[in-house]
């Protein structure tokens, strides 16, 4: 059934109070809202009230297996979600929080088996972003909130975004900025002697390396091999999905100039939509191909790795708004946020490289 969304735009700058106290009160009474973060857009309802964080999974089209990450305004809000504090969580809450960093604790009772997706465990962060924490301290709740994607679409990280695919299915949706980071939060779990990264975000490895010693990453991050179980239940799911087709090009912008052009001759007849997903200072070295194929879309993904992480998923969703049906990405170094890009590229194009 289609829901009357209450849509309100919010300045960060100067946030409205009586707004916030408005979408707070909603969430308070079991409703489910949309609001900003730093890293993506939240689609948040009561982490405590079963009922209403049964709404996530239904607003997403989320199996109910893969578990909600629940958010706090302060970090003494945490101390009654979970059962034993780790000192290497007391180490990466005073270093990391608030910012793009979800730590995996044992849960408290408190937290009803809904938002756990049925583990013993719970998955929190602590935003940085101003609306996104005035919006959970005026609920009075901690809230338990996915991307504000449709299940295996790219994340929102645009009002646009959201807007879209979210009108009439949730109570409300609280419009800022564009967000900062554009990749979802690092998880690290600490439930074994080597903390492990389940998935990589603006919080690097090296970045964690130096508050905790030595840091894994899960190895089914490495692998595409379905047999191997990721430590963090959404992970293995189809993700990040724009209805183009994706491969990843491999060898630098040499080859990917030249591999292109090859590939754009082949598909001359087939009357594809092609894109060409680069950095921005590589954008020049394709206006020959421009020129010769009228079928191609040459798309920026930024200058830096910072900006190709915040632009990834917006240009991704892009594809789809073109009608383009196959795009061909440079692909990046795996260091620092680099991973968390290459992550999301790869699943993405389903780990096709060519
Ligand atoms: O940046 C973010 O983390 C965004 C913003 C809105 O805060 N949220 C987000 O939530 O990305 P979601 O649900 O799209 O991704 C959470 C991931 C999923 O892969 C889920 O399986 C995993 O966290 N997760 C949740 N609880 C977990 C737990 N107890 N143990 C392991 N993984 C968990
Ligand atoms: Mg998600």
């Amino acid at each position: 059934m289609k829901k009357n969304t209450l849509i309100e735009k919010i300045d960060p700058d100067n946030i409205d109070s009586k707004v916030v106290e408005q979408f707070g009160k909603m969430l308070a009474d079991g409703k489910t809202v949309i609001f900003p973060t730093e890293t993506v857009y939240g689609l948040g309802a009561n982490a405590l009230d079963e009922q209403a964080a049964s709404k996530i999974y239904i607003a997403k089209g989320r199996p109910s297996d893969n578990p909600l990450l629940v958010h706090v305004a302060e970090r003494e809000d945490i101390n009654p979600l979970v059962v034993d504090m780790d000192e290497r969580a007391k180490k990466l809450i005073d270093r990391f929080w608030p910012g793009p960093l979800t730590i995996v604790f044992k849960k408290s009772d408190l937290i009803p088996k809904v938002t756990s997706g049925g583990l013993d465990t719970v998955a929190i962060r602590m935003p940085s972003d101003k609306v996104a924490r005035a919006l959970i301290k005026a609920s009075g709740v901690p809230i338990a909130a996915p991307s504000a994607n449709l299940s295996g679409k790219p994340s929102p990280t645009k009002p646009e975004h959201i807007i879209a695919d979210m009108d009439g299915r949730v109570d409300g949706i609280l419009v800022g900025g564009f967000c900062d980071f554009g990749v979802e939060s690092t998880i690290v779990d600490l439930s074994d002697d080597v903390p492990m990264v389940l998935r990589p975000g603006a919080i690097t490895l090296e970045m964690l390396k130096e508050v905790l010693g030595d840091v894994i990453l899960d190895p089914s991050l490495s692998s595409h091999d379905d047999n191997i179980k990721a430590k963090a239940p959404g992970m293995k799911y189809k993700h990040y999905s724009p209805n183009a087709n994706i491969f990843m090009v491999t060898g630098g912008i040499d080859r990917f100039v030249e591999l292109s052009e090859f590939l754009l001759e082949m598909r001359a007849n087939d009357e594809k939509k092609i894109a060409i997903l680069c950095m921005k200072q590589n954008i020049s070295r394709f206006e020959e191909l421009k020129l010769k194929f009228k079928n191609v879309h040459v798309l920026s993904l930024g200058c830096t790795y910072e900006e190709v992480a915040r632009n990834l998923f917006d240009v991704l969703i892009d594809l789809d708004r073109r009608n383009i049906d196959v795009a061909y990405a440079e692909t990046f170094e795996e260091t620092g946020i680099g991973v968390a890009i290459m992550n999301r590229l790869k699943k993405s194009a389903g780990y096709k490289f060519v």
